[in-house]
C-alpha cells in the first residue's frame, strides 16, 4: 500500500519532482513503465512515425537491458552528428530525460557508447 501510494503520487505530479536515482528497483523499473516509456514514445513518434511502437528495448539493448546501450549509433562528442536526428536528440530527448529523471548531468552518453 505505501509503495502504491508512492507511485500515485510519482505519476500525479507527471514525473517532474522524481529524482531517479533515488528510487530502489523496484520503483525504478514502475517509474520507467509508467512515466518515461509513455512520455518519451510521444516525443519520438512525433518526430517520427516509425517509432509508433517504441519499447523498453529502443533505448535498452535488446539481451542485457543495458544503458548506454551498445546497439546504439557510437558518438564522438568532440564531432557531434548533425541533422534532424541529432537536432531531436539535443532539443528534446536530453532535456525531456533530464526532467523526467530528475538529474541534469543526464546527456547523449547516458543512452549512446561514446566513441
Ligand atoms: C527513452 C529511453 C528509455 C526508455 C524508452 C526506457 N528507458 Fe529505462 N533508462 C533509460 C536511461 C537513460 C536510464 C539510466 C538512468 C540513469 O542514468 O540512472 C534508464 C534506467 C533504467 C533502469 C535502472 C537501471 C539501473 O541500473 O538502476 C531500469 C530498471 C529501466 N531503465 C527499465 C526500463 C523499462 C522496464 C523500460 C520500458 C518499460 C524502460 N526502461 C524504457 C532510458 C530509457
Ligand atoms: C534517452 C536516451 C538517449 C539520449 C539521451 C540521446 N539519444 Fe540519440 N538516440 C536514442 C534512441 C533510442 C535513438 C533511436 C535508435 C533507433 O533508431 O532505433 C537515437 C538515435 C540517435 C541518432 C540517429 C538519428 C536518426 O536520424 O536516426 C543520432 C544521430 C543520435 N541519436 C544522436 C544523439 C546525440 C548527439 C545526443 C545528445 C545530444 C543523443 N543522441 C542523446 C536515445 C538517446
Amino acid at each position: 500500500m505505501k509503495r502504491l501510494t508512492a507511485i500515485a503520487l510519482l505519476v500525479g505530479c507527471g514525473g517532474e519532482n522524481v529524482v531517479f536515482a533515488e528510487l530502489d528497483a523496484q520503483e525504478r523499473t514502475d517509474y520507467m513503465t509508467d512515466t518515461v516509456l509513455p512520455e518519451m514514445q510521444a516525443e519520438f513518434e512525433a518526430f517520427d512515425a516509425r517509432f509508433a511502437n517504441m519499447s523498453c528495448n529502443t533505448c535498452h539493448q535488446d539481451t542485457t537491458f543495458a544503458i548506454p546501450n551498445p546497439d546504439l549509433p557510437g558518438l564522438d562528442l568532440t564531432n557531434p552528428p548533425t541533422g534532424a536526428g541529432a537536432d531531436f536528440m539535443a532539443d528534446t530527448v536530453v532535456p525531456r530525460m533530464q526532467e523526467l529523471l530528475g538529474d541534469d548531468t543526464l546527456d547523449c552518453l547516458s543512452c549512446h557508447p561514446s566513441l
